[in-house]
């Protein structure tokens, strides 16, 4: 009997741990504008009835905090089959496509297809309004099941929604109107997930009003920090966790009101290391992604 277990074991801990690669991914967005689009580096062509790195994880990103400090990869990380996914060519191109839009109060839909064991939720969104440059924690709505990125789900579509923050202003892109929604699991051979892009329509109303709200940036940028403290993944994402409620506390108490929250929230080791951190993914994001008019 314990033969039997530590069996069943070593199969499911073999597929979820050893392969290097990249297990959920998001192949659609649904617009309250009725556009289907897909997550950056998506290749539509790829089957998605089965669980085999080959080829079923080719067009899956691994966003990876220390890669993108060390400019290895942008802030969406890279795919097996297309690399590093280029921030401004595929804000380009999904604008060209027409971008999809969120529901009145921020919402974005979106399908995430779990290809294999380690695309399993929680999953953790934020959201860009400026291209990459710095991202404000988003609220999932409707989580794809999973412990520390972890199911026996396999060739599976959930449904992921994550709603935008009130006053996010989506300015990035050739027409000026996207956000990036940035999704991601604490899998420790991802982080695994996608970027969307989404325009806001209806959803932050007059744009030219909320871009007035800019010191609300302070927010994001500590809590990438608080993302990219911890050099295991799964402990990131409980500070990434951590610090998506602190954002409103964040927007009305600036980056004090912040770590005050963290600290409440999730002890000293979170936040110990936040402010350090601040200026280094800020910096190196901008450095990738850099404002759409940088890129031209
Ligand atoms: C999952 O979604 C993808 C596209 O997003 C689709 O190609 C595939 O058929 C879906 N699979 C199932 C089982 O519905
Ligand atoms: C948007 O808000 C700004 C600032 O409040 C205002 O000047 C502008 O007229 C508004 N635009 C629209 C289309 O309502």
């Amino acid at each position: 009997m314990f033969f039997n277990t530590f069996l069943a074991f070593v199969a499911a801990s073999s597929s979820a741990f050893l392969h290097a690669h990249a297990h959920g991914t998001i192949t659609g967005v649904t617009g309250a504008n009725g556009v289907q689009a897909a997550g950056f580096g998506i290749i539509a062509s790829t089957p998605r009835d089965g669980s085999t790195p080959i080829p079923f994880e080719q067009d899956t990103s691994v966003i990876r905090d220390i890669e993108i400090q060390s400019g290895k990869t942008g802030v969406c990380g890279r795919t097996a089959a297309g690399g590093n996914n280029d921030v401004a060519s595929q804000l380009a191109a999904a604008s060209q496509a027409g971008l999809p839009t969120a529901a009145g109060d921020g919402s974005v839909s979106m399908t995430l297809h779990q290809v294999n064991q380690d695309g399993a939720g929680p999953y953790t969104c934020e959201v860009s309004g400026d291209g990459g440059n710095t991202f404000q924690a988003a609220t999932v709505t409707q989580q794809v099941p999973g412990t520390l990125g972890l199911s026996l789900a396999k060739a599976t579509n959930f449904s992921l929604v994550a709603q935008m923050p009130a006053g996010v202003a989506c300015t990035a892109g050739p027409n000026g109107d996207a956000c990036i929604m940035r999704c991601r699991n604490p899998a420790l051979a991802g982080p695994f997930g996608s970027c969307v892009a989404v325009a806001s329509g209806t959803a932050t109303g007059n744009t030219t009003a909320a871009a007035a709200a800019a010191p609300a940036a302070a927010a994001p940028a500590a809590a990438s920090a608080a993302g990219t403290t911890a050099t295991g993944a799964a402990a990131g994402t409980t500070a990434a966790d951590t610090a998506a409620p602190a954002t409103d506390a964040a927007t009305a108490g600036g980056v004090k009101g912040l770590l005050s929250k963290l600290k409440g929230l999730a002890g000293n080791k979170a936040t110990a290391r936040a402010p350090a951190k601040r200026h280094i993914v800020s910096r190196v994001a901008g450095k990738r992604s850099g404002y759409w008019l940088d890129n031209q």
